[in-house]
């Protein structure tokens, strides 16, 4: 079997940590690297705990650091989400492998040309290194198939009333992604404020018992206090939808829109604004998820899980 050849850029993170252990559990991807962003916390953070989370499943693929702040802004970090260490809860040992000595940028760039097919990014955390990637190295756009990343909301934000944390946190960034001219899946909060998984499904994943199910759970356990005040009926898990669509795209819902990214606004910097009128002549330049068959979803997460046992 043809396997689709991906990279994964996230900020791990609670449901970033979910979206490398679903894709690493797939038979018809194959993660070509992971490299790391500032986001969720700072890139030390988001970087060891990318490692820690990869040894601890088994997996060492080449994984490369990449921008410590954002194009323009001051870092904004999402300690009261994820905690002080980007992955607060699990007690995870330390990695068993170190990270290579290029760069993000450097390590896509190689990975994408050296790919004798096409490459899907998949980018959970903020915008940043794909961003610098299409600067510097334009040319990678030949051999990039997709990108399929977690960022935005149609309706509504979470960082601030307009915007979604990743692109808030690199507008600019996200901008030059939005226009670069490639097809954009994008999972928004539209969509993974439904791809809740309910405490119940939490204890059936302990209950499979080994050490992934378990970390999982443990994970979950975190994430679902923060979400529970804040009036969610279960954890959302945001990053692991953009790996999902790769996987099984039939569990979603998508529309096509054109989505442009502000940056100026006073009140909504890195909002996500998608132009729904039925009547525009506006092109698309993103598919937009907006609904989930959500027990479908998280059987796939939890199939995942079961596969390292
Ligand atoms: C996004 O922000 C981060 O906190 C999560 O990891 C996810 O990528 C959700 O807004
Ligand atoms: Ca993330």
């Amino acid at each position: 079997m043809k396997k689709m050849p991906i990279i994964i850029d996230c900020d791990p993170g609670h449901d970033d940590a979910i979206a490398l252990i679903l894709a690493f559990a797939q038979e018809t991807l194959e993660v070509k690297g992971v490299t790391v962003v500032a986001g969720n916390q700072t890139l030390d953070k988001t970087l060891g705990n990318a490692k820690k989370i990869l040894s601890f499943i088994g997996k060492r693929p080449p994984v490369a650091a990449g921008a410590a702040r954002p194009l323009f802004r001051n870092l904004e970090t999402a300690p009261s989400v994820h905690g002080e260490s980007g992955l607060d809860g699990p007690a995870i040992p330390e990695a068993d492998f170190k990270e290579e000595p290029l760069c993000a940028v450097e390590l896509l760039r190689k990975t994408i040309m050296e790919s004798p097919e096409p490459v899907t990014l998949v980018p959970t955390g903020p915008l940043t290194n794909i961003a610098l990637l299409f600067s510097a190295h334009p040319e990678v756009k030949k051999n990039i198939r997709q990108i399929s990343l977690m960022g935005g909301g149609v309706a509504m934000g979470n960082w601030t009333a307009a915007a979604e944390f990743n692109i808030y946190v690199d507008p600019e960034a996200a901008a030059i992604v939005f226009d670069s001219g490639l097809p954009i899946i994008m999972a928004p909060l539209d969509v993974t404020h439904r791809a809740v998984i309910l405490r119940s499904e939490v204890e059936r994943l302990r209950n499979l018992g080994g050490k992934v199910p378990v970390l999982v759970a443990e994970i979950l356990d975190f994430f679902f206090e923060f979400h529970r005040a804040q009036g969610f009926a279960g954890a959302p898990l945001h990053d692991p939808c953009a790996v999902a669509w790769l996987v099984k795209p039939e569990l979603f819902i998508a529309k096509p829109f054109q989505v442009t990214i502000e940056t100026q606004g006073k009140h909504t910097a890195g909002m996500t604004l998608a132009d729904q009128r039925p009547w525009t002549s506006a092109a698309p330049n993103a598919t937009v998820l907006l609904d989930l068959d959500r027990e479908g979803f998280i059987q796939l997460i939890i199939d995942a899980c079961k596969s390292y046992n």
